[in-house]
């Protein structure tokens, strides 16, 4: 059993404590916001995960994890302080904002111990660690130990991810700090868990790969998409067509509105103005063209409203969906919150539905009428946009729907419509990037 302090309790941070205890620590999860804390210790996760509430209060039960705003006197010498705090886009810039981490080092240094490691799991520029490093140096007379152990998790999988990940990471630059983590996974890399050990600065550089590489694989597919509507091709046939081949697999290419969230996005821009610093923008140019592709997207949903509708003013427009993907309430950076803001400003009457994020689109977006009533958001709408993909829209009766809203008029953003069913009820189908609709094998599923 280790003793670790988990600085950051966000989506990373809140499922990271809650599985690391569930694998025998004790931990300690510190966040400044007192509101989380309270929530968290009362067995709350503040938003939403699938999962994590049961397992967040199987935690509480073991007695063995305790959430505080400030430092207690139990973290000093902890085994483990592990970074899990937020490093989001600078304002103004396409750069990460470092200084939660900074503050991160500078909290934790008074209850750095002899025996204790830094581990950071945010994503960062590379050669964030370093600097990092020695500013704890600066702060400790110890030897300042600091490893980099990225996560994989993804929102609406996070337990399962981080109690099974696919691989998991660790740069280090000294013994001590890879036999700790040697420790903390073996129950993992027992059961199977390849464990990639590596250097530090390619343990940071893995993480931000990873990311660009699938954002990369996003935009390819809705590349296609724009060449499948201009030729009339089916951009969701393609996918299934080209996803049999093992080398380019059937995963992350599902064609639509394309990617958000608080990752995929921030990351690949942080990546560009990293590698701008380094004087090799040109090896990431194509992560400019991957974002640009990424919001045409959106603005097609203008379009093709455009062509059907004379006029978008007044226009009354339900996109339904507000999280930036099913099984989550986050809503950064979410491609169906930027169309409803397209429709918005062009002076349409916009209403979105979702049913966990409605809570975060009154916070963050005032101006847009949320539900998660289908009908109350629905009710008179002349166009229906589906801006996530939740299951459940993939199950509306298209015949029921089209008794309430005033046009029947949808377009399918991210291709999750049974197109013939819907065609039956009376409705013009859009469906992104399908400009002739193919049914989808039933046995391919495209993940
Ligand atoms: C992403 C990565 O997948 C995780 O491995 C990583 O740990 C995480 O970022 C992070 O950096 O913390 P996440 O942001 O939870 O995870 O979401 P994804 O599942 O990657 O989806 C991102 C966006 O791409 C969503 O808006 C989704 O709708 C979109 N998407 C995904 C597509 O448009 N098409 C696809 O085929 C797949």
């Amino acid at each position: 059993m280790k003793k670790i302090v988990v600085i950051g309790l966000g989506y990373l941070g809140a499922t990271t404590a809650v599985a690391l205890n569930k694998m025998g620590n004790r931990v300690i999860g510190i966040d400044p916001n007192p509101a989380k804390i309270s929530s968290l210790s009362a067995g709350t996760v503040p938003f939403f995960e699938p999962g994590l509430d049961e397992a967040l209060t199987e935690a509480l039960d073991s007695k063995q994890i305790s959430f505080h705003s400030s430092y207690p006197q139990e973290a000093k010498d902890a085994d483990i302080f592990l970074l899990c705090v937020g490093t989001p886009q600078a304002p103004g810039t396409k750069a990460a904002d470092l200084r939660y981490l900074e503050a991160a080092i500078d909290e934790l240094a008074p209850f750095y111990g002899e025996n204790s490691i830094v581990v950071g799991k945010s994503t960062v520029p590379v050669g964030t660690a370093v600097q990092l490093k020695s500013r704890l140096s600066a702060l400790v007379q110890l030897p300042a130990r600091l490893a980099w152990n990225p996560e994989f998790l993804r929102e609406g999988n996070a337990l399962f991810d981080s109690l099974s990940p696919d691989r998991l990471v660790i740069g280090t630059d000294d013994a001590f700090s890879e036999r700790v983590l040697d420790e903390l996974y073996a129950q993992l890399t027992e059961a199977g868990t390849p464990m990639v050990k590596t250097d530090i600065a390619t343990a940071e550089l893995v993480k931000v790969a990873a990311n660009s590489f699938l954002a990369t694989k996003i935009s390819f597919i809705n590349a296609m998409a724009e060449i499948s509507e201009q030729v009339g091709a089916d951009a969701v046939k393609l996918a299934e067509a080209i996803g049999h081949d093992a080398r380019i697999g059937n995963k992350f290419l599902r064609t639509g509105l394309g990617f958000g969230g608080g990752c995929l996005p921030k990351d690949i821009r942080a990546f560009q103005a990293r590698a701008e610093e380094l004087g090799l923008g040109e090896s990431v140019r194509f992560l400019d063209s991957v974002e640009q592709i990424n919001i045409r997207r959106r603005n097609r949903v203008i379009e093709v409203a455009q062509e059907t509708f004379s006029e978008l003013e007044n226009l009354q427009v339900t996109v339904l969906g507000a999280a930036f993907k099913p099984e989550t309430d986050d809503i950064r950076d979410s491609p169906a919150i930027a169309v409803a803001e397209l429709f918005a400003s062009a002076g349409s009457k916009v209403r979105v539905h979702d049913p966990k994020a409605v809570a975060n689109v009154r916070a963050a977006h005032p101006q847009l009428a949320a539900f998660d009533d289908l009908q109350r958001a629905t009710a008179g709408a002349d166009l229906i946009v589906i801006g996530t993909d939740w299951f459940e829209y993939g199950l509306i009766d298209p015949a029921q729907l089209a008794s309430w809203v005033r046009n029947r008029v949808v377009v399918d953003g991210r291709n999750i419509l049974p197109v013939a069913a819907w065609q039956k009820a009376g409705w013009k189908v859009v469906a992104l990037g399908r400009s002739i609709v193919n049914e989808v094998a039933s046995e391919f599923v495209l993940q």
